[in-house]
């Protein structure tokens, strides 16, 4: 079947009505574009779990700060059609910002604690933003699954948190991290890095595998592990926003005490001038590369 394009909000609704009124369960992955191989991932993930799936492909204007890429953010909607109806999709829904906040909103999702540590530091309003447009796609799709990328760690614990304070009633799948074969997360905005900036933004995914290597071998003190990270990341970094552990659950970091078996390590650095993330649970994932 030919992948549907669906520009409105009230087309969204009725395509996904129709798909449950044929007996269809619908899926949701939503994206803002420029989608590469990790936002596939999720739309493959997505297709084991529903028959109907619709990526959703909108640049949220309210999740950007208003010294942030909003402007410059990779567009690329035929791109993204081809890419998501190989990967399996039923329809992209695709709408203009004006549809998405039509003249005269203001209500936006307030989001709690833990929207405070982490990103939340440096990206004031953001998760506001993202749980705001992150609830009326799950309120046009009513989706029974939603698929979301650990990679936004952060995002996905306030999803999952959304869904469950707002009786949204559909499951918040978190997928694994894709990355290059030399440790890079996939990102959209890779595509800013300069090759020498990328060779520098392998700084992230090392940094998790040294602490992921102490913690292999018994190390569970917080501020040794931050500091393994931090240090491979300092040098290649233009500036450091933040390198936390913190309880995985909770997103508390841990200060200087002692981690649990499960942790949550958390970077966000800037390389050049492009602002990335990264992230894994020492205890629960294998390390971005392969240890020796
Ligand atoms: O992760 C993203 O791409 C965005 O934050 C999301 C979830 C699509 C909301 O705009």
């Amino acid at each position: 079947m030919a992948l549907e394009l669906l520009k409105l909000p009230v087309d969204m609704r009725r395509a996904c009505d129709a798909a449950r009124a044929r007996g269809e369960s619908v899926g949701i992955v939503p994206t803002m574009g420029a989608l590469h191989e990790g936002h596939l991932s999720l739309v493959r993930e997505a297709k084991k779990r529903a028959a109907f799936v619709v990526v959703t492909v909108f640049v949220n204007p309210t999740q950007f700060g208003p010294s942030e890429d909003f402007g410059r953010y990779p567009r690329d909607l035929p791109g993204d059609m081809a890419k998501v109806a190989s990967a399996g999709a039923t329809a992209v829904f695709a709408p203009e910002a004006s549809a998405m906040y039509p003249p005269g909103e203001e209500t936006r999702v307030k989001v709690g604690s833990l929207s405070v540590p982490l990103c939340g530091q440096y990206r004031p309003g953001h998760f506001e933003g993202v749980a705001t447009v992150v609830a009326k796609l799950f309120v046009l799709a009513g989706a029974s699954v939603a698929v979301f990328g650990r990679k936004d760690y952060q995002q996905l614990a306030i999803v999952r948190r959304l869904a469950t304070d707002l009786l949204f009633p559909v499951e918040v799948v978190g997928h694994p991290i894709v990355r290059e074969a030399d440790g890079l997360a996939l990102s959209s905005r890779n595509a800013y890095l300069s090759a020498e900036e990328r060779q520098k933004a392998l700084a992230l995914s090392k940094g998790l595998t040294a602490a992921a290597r102490l913690f292999a071998a018994g190390e569970r003190d917080a501020t040794l592990l931050r500091d393994a990270a931090f240090a491979l990341l300092k040098p290649a970094a233009t500036s450091i926003d933040y390198v936390d552990v913190a309880d995985p659950d909770e997103l508390t970091p841990h200060g200087n005490g002692a981690v649990g078996e499960r942790t949550l390590l958390a970077m966000a650095a800037r390389i050049g001038v492009t602002r990335l993330i990264d992230n894994m649970v020492l205890g629960e994932e294998p390390p971005p590369l392969a240890t020796k």
